[in-house]
C-alpha cells in the first residue's frame, strides 16, 4: 500500500455531509474515490459541496469490486450496517462504520467476529472518546481522584428532538430502538470507557413510547431530520423515553433519557459521584470536579479538539498500520449487550442478570 489511503463514503445523509466529507476533504493523502447513496441526488449533491469527491455511485458493490479502495465509510441507517460492513470485509476493506454498530448486539457481535476472520479494521463511530475531557477523565479516575466512585447518574433528555418521525429512525426494525439506541450507546460508551470497562452485572429498565404515540399531534419545536419525516404513512414504535439501573463490579449506574418530554430543558450530562469527589461531564465535552475536601469546584484547562477529526484520523492511521485503536468495535460490544439486554428488561418488566 502506498501512502495514500483510498475511501468510498457509503451513505450520503446528515452525518456524512455534517460530520466526515468536511474532514475527509482536508485530510492529505486520502482519496475519495467514490461517494455513494440510494438517492443519485444526495451523492450528486457531496460531490458539488465536497470536490475531492471523484465518483458518484448508487450501489456500493460499485466501490468494494474496484481493488483501488482500501476502506469504506458505512454512514447508512443502523439496520443496514449490518449487511454493508459485512459486504464490504468480505470484498477486502476496511471499515469506519457510524453507531449503533448495528441494530442489536448479535449481528453486532458478527460483525467482530468478521472483522477478526477477514484480518480488517472494524471501526464504529463513538466519537466522543475522542474529546480531551473524556480522556482525562479516564485518567483522574485510574488515578484514584474520585476516591471510590460509587455511583453515576446520567441524563440524555430533550424537549423535542425525536429524529425523523416515521422513518428509520424511529421504526424498530431499521433502528433497533429509539432514544436508547440512538443517544444512549454514546452515554454508555463513555460512562464504560471512563469507569475502565467495568463487568456487568444486571440491568433493569423502563421503556415508553408516549410522546409521538399520535404521531400528526406530535408538537415539535426543533427536530432534526425532518426530511425524513412520514408521519403520515410511516411508523414509529421504539423508546422516546427510557430510564433503568445497571449494577457492575464498579459503580451503579442510573440513567433518564428522553427524544422528547414535556418538561422544555435540555440535559445532557454524566454525574460521576466518588467519596473523595465527583464531575459532571456535559456531553459535548466540557466537565467541572467537584472536589469534597476543598469544598471547590475546579474547571480545568483543556483544549476540545474536532473529535470526528481525530476519529477518522485513528481510522486512518489503523488502516495503514493493522492497529486496532480505541474506537475499534471490539470495545463497543459491551455497550451493545448492555442496550440488548436493557430493551429485553423492558420488554419483560424485570431485571436481568448480565
Ligand atoms: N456519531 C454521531 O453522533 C451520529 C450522529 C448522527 C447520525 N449517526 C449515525 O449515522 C447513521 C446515518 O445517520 P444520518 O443521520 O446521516 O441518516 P440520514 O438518513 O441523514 O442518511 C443516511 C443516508 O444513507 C442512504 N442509504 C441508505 N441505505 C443505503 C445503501 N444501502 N447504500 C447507499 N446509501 C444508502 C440514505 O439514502 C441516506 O441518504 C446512523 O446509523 C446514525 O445513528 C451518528
Amino acid at each position: 500500500m502506498d501512502n495514500n489511503i483510498t475511501l468510498a463514503v457509503i451513505g450520503c445523509g446528515r452525518i456524512a455531509n455534517a460530520a466526515h466529507l468536511p474532514v475527509l476533504s482536508n485530510l492529505d493523502h486520502v482519496r475519495i474515490k467514490y461517494a455513494c447513496d440510494l438517492i443519485r441526488e444526495k451523492a450528486e449533491r457531496a460531490k458539488t459541496d465536497f470536490p475531492k469527491i471523484e465518483q458518484v455511485i448508487t450501489d456500493y458493490k460499485i466501490a468494494l469490486d474496484d481493488p483501488e479502495v482500501d476502506a469504506v465509510f458505512v454512514l447508512t441507517p443502523n439496520y443496514s450496517h449490518y449487511q454493508v460492513a459485512m459486504d464490504a470485509m468480505r470484498a477486502g476493506k476496511h471499515v469506519m462504520c457510524e453507531k449503533p454498530v448495528t441494530v442489536n448486539y448479535e449481528l453486532s457481535a458478527e460483525m467482530a467476529k468478521a472483522a477478526d476472520k477477514y484480518g480488517r479494521i472494524l471501526n464504529i463511530g463513538v466519537c466522543n472518546r475522542y474529546h480531551r475531557s473524556v480522556e482525562m477523565l479516564r485518567d483522574l479516575n485510574a488515578q484514584g481522584r474520585f476516591g471510590k466512585l460509587y455511583h453515576v447518574y446520567c441524563s440524555f433528555r430533550s424537549f423535542r428532538s425525536i429524529p425523523g418521525l416515521g422513518g428509520a429512525f424511529t421504526t424498530k426494525a431499521q433502528s433497533g430502538g429509539g432514544v436508547l439506541i440512538d443517544w444512549g450507546i454514546h452515554f454508555f460508551d463513555l460512562i464504560l470507557y471512563i469507569l475502565g470497562e467495568p463487568k456487568l452485572l444486571s440491568a433493569t429498565c423502563d421503556a415508553y413510547n408516549e410522546m409521538a404515540k399520535d404521531m400528526k399531534a406530535y408538537k415539535y419545536r426543533g427536530m432534526w431530520a425532518e426530511d425524513t419525516a412520514d408521519i403520515k404513512h410511516g411508523t414509529n414504535d421504539v423508546d422516546d423515553f427510557i430510564t433503568g439501573y445497571i449494577r457492575t463490579d464498579k459503580a451503579g449506574i442510573s440513567f433518564n433519557g428522553a427524544w422528547a418530554q414535556n418538561i422544555d430543558k435540555s440535559e445532557m450530562f454524566i454525574d460521576f459521584l466518588g467519596d473523595k469527589a465527583g464531575a459532571r461531564l456535559s456531553y459535548g465535552g466540557k466537565f467541572e470536579i467537584y472536589d469534597g475536601n476543598t469544598l471547590e469546584t475546579i474547571r480545568p484547562e483543556y483544549d476540545i479538539p474536532d473529535m470526528y477529526r481525530l476519529e477518522d484520523q485513528a481510522f486512518i492511521e489503523s488502516v495503514k498500520t493493522g492497529v486496532k485503536n480505541r474506537s475499534n468495535v471490539d470495545s463497543v460490544l459491551n455497550s451493545m449487550l448492555l442496550l440488548d439486554t436493557l430493551y429485553r428488561s423492558a420488554d419483560e418488566k424485570r431485571e436481568i442478570a448480565l
